[in-house]
């Protein structure tokens, strides 16, 4: 959610922590700020709003070689000048930024200001500061670990003393900290987009791990009081600068929308085998044996991670023959849920970092589930928690909008669902079929984005409507959810999926010339049952948009957005495409910053 960037080295530190923000600015971009040292004291620069307003706040240079800076979602605290991060303690003398949240800060907050502190912001992260400089303990090393063992909550941290400035400190607990290897210096972020353009050698600290960041050297231990030393080496990510950058595209919804042929082609690669039709997935560490035990498969994710669930739950079921479903992470976690032996849980996340679907994880780990990850940022939390899994290998994917995320997600799925489905009862031939099938999906979905212009046009005859249905039946079900979802957030306008059997019993009311329907139509053995859907909505006046792959007769849709043919059991996958280009067309068209869509970030790593 929001955004660290910590730097200790030889050169000057705020063109590097500035460099950085910019480079999380997804994570949160309702304020920004920077702390270094200055002539014994700190100079600290923050403001509400862009990087680019922090940006144009420094108009000298500013000679510090260490320092701290932050860009935040506000979540204690409205977004304001003294909400910003850093924030110092009563001293002045320790600068510390923040991201998580502090659960018992109210009641630290009022211990604190019964001692006589007064607070200059409403953030929980405030009371940290204050906890750390009024810790009597020698080094900020011991002050950071003595406060911490006050509070509650979540936290990823970098800390700066004044009284001595060579070294950072760094906690995290719940919320991503990871430490850049350089020459002579050191990078400290809550995400490797900021450290890429400096060096590929990081580490990343495990929840509940400390670091001593000095431009030479790192230590490591645990968080605890008692503490005791954790060895780490840095590990390479493969990852390069011009992954975070647009390029050519106006912004990165668009950019990442297009790379899904490309990334696609990487989440397939090496996975197929023709010769005995079933998927390769060397992640998953079990044997056939092990494979047909499984009775029951759960997917847990949150937002389109579930909804990719829901499509993978499908696609189980349909070719493995298990029961399978799906739920969000966030109330499987709440809910005390039976664990049950010879159920696969699937963990799904693009960050790796939504913290519900961290804690469903733990929460299974804990009860002995048998538990797998599919989560494309390599060394992320939930990528380690699970252990095994399947990485997405979607590249980083920058945009709130999850895009080519969720189509690596659902074929990740696809090829789960195929490999349980061939150490059962799935044959050699419709193996065969599926294996071939997945292999059509990149040209395919190239094919339904070479038609952007066709949807743009669709989109703007629609975008003066306030309100929209998103329907479908079975498989078209989670893509009508998937493809409602997009819309609502990047758009703002108000869109509701429901399934297209059930629009009879209720929603059906609702149905007038204002209230536009998007209908998903595959030519399978629904088809008629979707053709009637349609004709009800148009017996009502109402507007339909078809997403099909289906000869419809003449005029019986207002629109059709076109998907080639593929075997029916994939058409989750290409039919989720055309739905990306129709949000993305119709927020443009209302204007809409479709990067920083309002109230949302990227990675939602608090509660
Ligand atoms: C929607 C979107 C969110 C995420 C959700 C889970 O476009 O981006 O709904 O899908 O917050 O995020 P991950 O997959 O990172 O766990």
């Amino acid at each position: 959610m929001c955004g660290i960037v910590g730097y200790v080295g030889r050169r000057q530190a705020a063109p590097i922590l500035v460099e950085g923000l910019h480079r999380l600015e997804y994570r949160g971009y309702d304020s920004a700020g920077l702390a270094t040292p200055e002539a014994g004291a700190f100079r600290v620069i923050k403001t509400e709003g862009r990087v680019q307003q922090l940006r144009n706040l420094i108009k000298e240079e500013i000679p510090a070689t260490i320092g701290i800076a932050h860009t935040r979602w506000a979540t204690h605290g409205e977004p304001s000048d003294a909400n910003a991060h850093p924030h110092l303690d009563a001293s002045g003398r320790i600068a510390l930024v923040h991201n998580g949240i502090i659960e018992n800060a109210d009641r630290l907050r009022a211990q604190l200001t019964a001692e006589g502190v007064v607070f200059a912001s409403d953030t929980d992260t405030e009371a940290l500061a204050h906890l750390i400089g009024r810790s009597g303990a020698p080094t900020l090393e011991e002050k950071v670990r003595e406060a911490l063992s006050r509070v509650e909550g979540t936290y990823g941290i970098v800390v700066l003393d004044l009284d001595d400035p060579d070294h950072l400190v760094v906690a995290r607990n719940g919320s991503p900290i990871v430490l850049g290897i350089g020459e002579s210096e050191m990078f400290v972020a809550s995400d490797v987009a900021a450290l890429v353009r400096h060096t590929q050698q990081v580490v990343y600290l495990d929840d509940g791990e400390l670091a001593v960041v000095r431009a030479t050297e790192f230590h490591t231990s645990t968080l605890a009081v008692e503490s005791s030393p954790v060895v780490k080496s840095p590990t390479t990510v493969d990852l390069v600068v011009d992954d975070y950058e647009l390029g050519g595209s106006a912004d990165f919804m668009s950019k990442e929308i297009h790379e899904q042929p490309t990334a696609l082609g990487r989440a397939l690669s090496g996975r197929l085998n023709e010769r005995f039709a079933t998927a390769h997935l060397g992640g998953i560490n079990m044997d056939p044996r092990e494979l047909r035990a499984i009775r029951r498969v759960k997917f847990l994710g949150c937002g389109s991670s579930y909804y990719a669930g829901q499509m993978g739950a499908q696609l189980v079921e349909e070719l493995a023959r298990i029961p399978a479903d799906a739920e969000p992470a966030s109330e499987f976690r709440y809910r005390n849920p039976v664990v049950e032996a010879d159920t696969l849980y699937v963990a799904l996340s693009q960050s790796g970092e939504t913290l519900d679907t961290l804690a469903a994880a733990q929460e299974l780990k804990r009860k002995g589930g048998q538990l797998l990850g599919v989560v494309n940022v390599v060394g992320s939390a939930i990528a380690r928690e699970c252990g095994s899994g399947i990485f997405l290998h979607a590249g980083p994917e920058v945009s709130v909008a999850s895009t080519k995320a969720l189509t690596n997600t659902a074929t990740s799925l696809a090829m789960l669902g195929l490999l349980l489905g061939r150490v059962r009862d799935l044959s050699t031939a419709d193996g065969k079929r599926i294996v071939a099938g997945l292999r059509r999906l990149p040209e395919q979905v190239a094919e339904i984005l070479a038609q952007e212009h066709a949807v743009a046009e669709v989109a703007a005859r629609f975008a003066d409507t306030r309100s929209m249905f998103f329907v479908g039946r079975v498989r078209g079900w989670p893509v009508a959810r998937e493809g409602a979802q997009k819309l609502k957030e990047i758009s703002y306008v108000h869109a509701e999926a429901y399934q297209a059997s059930e629009l009879k019993h209720g929603p059906l009311a609702l149905i007038d010339n204002t209230m536009p329907t998007v209908i998903i139509v595959p030519d399978d053995e629904l088809l008629s049952k979707n053709i009637g859907t349609i004709e009800e909505i148009k017996a009502r006046s109402g507007a339909v948009i078809a997403v099909t792959n289906a000869e419809l007769p003449e005029g019986l849709a207002d629109a059709e957005l076109r998907v080639p043919r593929n075997e029916t059991e994939l058409d989750p996958i290409l039919f989720t495409i055309p739905l990306q280009l129709f949000a993305y067309h119709l927020a443009a068209k209302l204007g809409r910053d479709i990067d920083r869509p309002r109230n949302l970030a990227k990675s939602v790593t608090v509660e």
